[in-house]
């Protein structure tokens, strides 16, 4: 119990509703707790009522056979019938509330999202599919207005899932889905991925962020600037270049200076603004001085079987290095 009703508070609480899909989920949810406890007490008690000591009445085969019709049509189909069209009634206008009706897709901000193993790449789209701004594992939206996040998937099937907004919505390769949901004030709403993906399933947060309107534009404005080039001198870019840039893109990054020697498919998080976010690892560690670095070391056992391979043929000074630039990527 106590286990269970701990879920009833926190950042990813269904029961703690922040905006209009989750609060028409909410009452779905009540509603369903409701009818079934009223259908556990009337089954209960009919249960109990058949314990009552009592004169068997003489009664012909016929007669017998209409009472156990009664109960088979009675509870057997009538019942459920009803009980599942009032509950559909009730939850259907729920999920079209979070599909994109009915403004036409493109009137509500769109936000792209693509689920990877095991973490999130976060798309602002750009004119004319250009100058994409790109984060991972951190989703900022405004507040107040419906979103439409567009998600698919670049490897196995994921599920976008912010609780206390609404949701959820599989992450298929391959194809694009849309969901429309909205935050009434700004705030911080954890978020996970729902669909089963592989070993760090549970290692894949996503930590969402709705701000107002101006503050968001705000924010997006900084990150469509386009970065200055990053000059080639200094131990940490080459060092970059030679252990990191083959996975992860820097926007400015000198091309002379990417090693790419491995043949792998692996792509890594855009790491262009890493130094903002509040998580390294999708959620695995807090982001703090130093935090980068220690990730760097310790990541395949911070989380087990993530895509990164282990450094052990780096030495540690390199990989504070690396850290430590990394960690002044904020716009
Ligand atoms: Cu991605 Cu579970």
């Amino acid at each position: 119990m106590a286990g269970a009703l701990a879920g009833c508070a926190g950042e990813m609480s269904i029961l703690d509703p922040a905006g209009p899909a989750a609060s028409a989920q909410f009452w779905v949810w009540w509603a369903m707790l409701g009818v079934s406890i009223v259908v556990a007490l009337v089954l209960f008690t009919l249960w109990l009522y058949t314990f009552r000591r009592r004169e068997q009445p003489k009664r012909t085969p016929r007669e017998e056979q209409r009472i156990m019709l009664r109960w088979v049509i009675g509870g057997g189909v009538l019942l459920p019938v009803v009980s599942i069209v009032a509950l559909l009634l009730f939850a259907a206008p729920t999920g079209r509330g979070m599909l994109p009706l009915p403004l036409p897709v493109g009137e509500a901000e769109l936000i792209e999202v693509v689920g990877h193993q095991w973490w999130w790449e976060v798309r602002y789209p750009g004119e004319n599919g250009e100058g994409d701004v790109v984060t991972a594992n951190r989703l900022v939206m405004p507040a107040g207005e419906p979103v439409d996040f567009r998600l698919t998937s670049a490897d196995v099937i994921h599920a976008f899932w912010i609780p206390r907004l609404g949701g959820k919505r599989d992450m298929v390769p391959g194809r694009y889905t849309t969901i429309r949901l909205e935050a009434d004030e700004p705030g911080v709403f954890g978020a996970q991925c729902a669909e089963f993906c592989g070993a760090q399933h549970t290692g894949m947060l996503l930590h969402v962020e709705a701000m107002e309107r101006d503050d968001y534009d705000a924010w997006l404005a900084e990150r469509r600037v386009p970065p200055e080039p990053i000059g080639d001198e200094g131990d940490a870019v080459r060092a970059f270049g030679e252990h990191c840039a083959a996975c992860h893109t820097v926007a400015g990054f000198p091309e002379a200076l990417i090693v790419d020697d491995v043949t792998h498919d692996i792509v890594g998080p855009d790491l262009t603004d890493i130094g903002s976010r509040p998580t390294l690892g999708a959620g695995v560690l807090p982001m703090e001085e130093g935090a980068i670095a220690y990730w760097l070391q310790h990541h395949q056992t911070l989380k087990p079987g993530n895509r990164m391979p282990p450094h052990n043929h780096v030495d540690t000074e390199t990989l504070q290095e690396i850290g430590a630039w990394l960690e002044a990527m904020d716009p």
